[in-house]
């Protein structure tokens, strides 16, 4: 039942908006940890650089999900390596001190691009990785560090290779033009039930990998079974419902 601390890495972001709104919804008390303070629940300012304030922002949390990174390929050095690996680092270290009893990690369809582009569709969890770029790479990282989490912890993990939610206007114009955007889209809306779900559905120890995608325009490119499984999670939404829901003008 809701009532207790959600971490929400990334509150401020496109996902992180939605996680903490839905979350907050349902009575969570939701705490943002951002460089950018998040409009709802209670703000961290911090970096994920800093584990002395993830180690406060944790304390009695019932659950993390981490979303902050640099979303997208970007520099490197500059970029992917502090945001999304020494990030995922300090975070996953901070959680497993606070002795977090769940943890939710975001991955991304990304990690299986090549047949993501070109099928055999639906792409199952299991199939072969075949990342996109650095940015991805950074993902399948993330996935082998969620795996190592739960053994260490013997708590829940859930790596969940996420949809495309455009953080622009220019970006969903983007999708809409792309041509596997409109089969891969996730509506904010339905990113928050989704994360809803993780938080409160009962799960087993171990590293759990689920897809999340709003319904397809016509192709089933990343297979929902898993989330629907593991967390009872249908989605709502089809593009391009929702996508202007809290986007920057
Ligand atoms: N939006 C998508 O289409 C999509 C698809 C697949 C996966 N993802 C993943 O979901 C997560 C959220 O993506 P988003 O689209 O909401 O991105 P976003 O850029 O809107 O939000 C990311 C947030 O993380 C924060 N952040 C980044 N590095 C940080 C650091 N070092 N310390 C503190 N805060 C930091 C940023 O300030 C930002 O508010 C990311 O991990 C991204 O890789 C997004």
């Amino acid at each position: 039942m809701p009532g207790g601390i959600v971490v929400v890495t990334g509150g401020a972001g496109r996902l992180g908006r939605a996680a903490c709104r839905a979350l907050a919804g349902r009575g969570w008390w939701v705490r943002s940890f951002d460089r950018h303070p998040s409009p709802v629940g209670e703000s961290v300012v911090a970096d994920l650089a800093d584990r002395a304030a993830l180690a406060t922002a944790l304390a009695g949390a019932a659950a993390l999900i981490h979303l902050a990174a640099t979303p997208d390929d970007d520099d490197f050095r500059a970029r992917l390596l502090p945001d999304n690996l020494l990030g995922l680092h300090e975070c996953l270290e901070a959680a497993r001190a606070a002795d977090v009893p769940r943890v939710v990690l975001a991955s991304s369809g990304q990690v299986n691009f090549v047949q993501q582009q070109s099928g055999p569709w639906p792409v199952r969890v299991g199939d072969p990785l075949s990342p996109r770029g650095w940015y991805a790479v950074t993902k399948v990282a993330l996935e082998a560090a969620g795996q190592v989490h739960a053994r260490l912890t013997g708590h829940p993990v859930i790596s969940v290779r996420l949809g495309w939610c455009p953080r622009s206007r220019a970006h969903a114009v983007e999708l809409g033009e792309s041509f596997h955007g409109p089969h891969c889209y996730l509506s904010p809306g339905d990113a928050g039930r989704f994360f809803v779900a993780a938080v409160e559905r009962p799960l087993p120890a171990g590293h759990h990998v689920v897809f999340a995608t709003s319904r397809p325009a016509e192709t089933v490119m990343l297979d929902p079974e898993p989330a629907r499984r593991l967390l009872g999670w249908e989605a709502l939404d089809r593009w391009p419902e929702g996508a202007d829901d809290d986007l920057p003008a």
